[in-house]
C-alpha cells in the first residue's frame, strides 16, 4: 500500500477530548463487544444505545454488517482482511472517542491477536472489552441469518466457529451470558456498567 508523505498533523492545535467531554458532560469510552455471529451483539448494541440516549448519553454504534457494507466493503473474512477490518474500525472508534462520544463496537473480532490490534490503537485505558457469551451450539440453533447452515454446507468458507477460529477473551471487563438471560437483562447489565464509567456521580 502507498504511504502518505509530506503530512503535517495538527492534532495538538485542535480542541482536546477533555473539552468535548466537558461540553457533553460525559466521559467517553469504547465498549468493544466480541462474540460469535448470532450471539446477540447487534441486539444488545441497539438496546444499549437506546437506553443511554434516553439517559442523555451521546453514543455511536459501529456494527459489523453496517461497516462491511460501507468503509470496509472491499474486505472479506481471511485472517488478514479481518485484521484490516478491525484496524480501520479501531481508528474510526478512536475518532469518536476523541470527540467525547461513547462508542459501542459490535464485531466478531474473533481472536485475541485481532482484539489486541484494536486495544493498541484505542489505548488500554479506554478499551472496555465485553464478551457476548453464547455457545456455538446456541448461535447455530438460532441461526438468525441462515449463515451457519450455509457454512455447514460449505457454501461459506472461513466461517467463525465452523472453519475459522473464535477465541474467547480471557479477562473481559464484562461477560454477558446471552444464553441464560433475557435481552433486557443483558442490555441493563451493559447500561449500568457504561453509566458507571461515563457519568460523574452528582
Ligand atoms: S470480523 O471477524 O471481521 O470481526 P465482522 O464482525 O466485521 O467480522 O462481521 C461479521 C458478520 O459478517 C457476521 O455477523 C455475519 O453476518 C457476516 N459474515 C459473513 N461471512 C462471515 C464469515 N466467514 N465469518 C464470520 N462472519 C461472517
Amino acid at each position: 500500500m502507498k504511504k502518505a508523505t509530506n503530512i503535517h498533523p495538527i492534532f495538538d492545535q485542535l480542541l482536546q477530548r477533555k473539552d468535548k467531554e466537558a461540553f457533553l458532560q460525559q466521559h467517553s469510552i469504547v465498549l468493544w463487544m466480541t462474540g460469535l455471529s448470532g450471539s446477540g451483539k447487534s441486539t444488545i448494541a441497539k438496546g444499549v444505545e437506546k437506553k443511554l440516549h434516553e439517559k442523555g448519553v451521546l453514543t455511536k454504534v459501529l456494527d459489523g454488517d453496517n461497516i462491511r457494507s460501507g468503509i470496509n466493503s472491499n474486505l472479506g473474512f481471511s485472517d488478514e482482511d479481518r485484521r484490516e477490518n478491525i484496524r480501520r474500525i479501531a481508528e474510526v472508534a478512536k475518532l469518536f472517542l476523541d470527540a467525547g462520544i461513547v462508542t459501542i463496537c459490535s464485531f466478531v473480532s474473533p481472536t485475541i491477536a485481532i482484539r489486541q490490534v484494536a486495544k493498541d490503537i484505542i489505548g488500554e485505558a479506554d478499551f472496555k472489552e465485553a464478551f457476548v457469551n453464547a455457545s456455538l451450539e446456541a448461535c447455530e440453533a438460532r441461526d438468525v441469518k441462515g449463515l451457519y447452515k450455509k457454512a455447514r454446507a460449505g457454501a461459506i468458507k472461513n466461517f467463525t466457529g465452523i472453519d475459522a477460529p473464535f477465541e474467547a477473551p480471557i479477562q473481559p471487563a464484562l461477560d454477558i451470558p446471552t444464553e441464560s438471560q433475557t435481552v433486557e437483562a443483558s442490555v441493563d447489565m451493559v447500561v449500568d456498567y457504561v453509566l458507571s464509567l461515563v457519568k460523574d456521580k452528582a
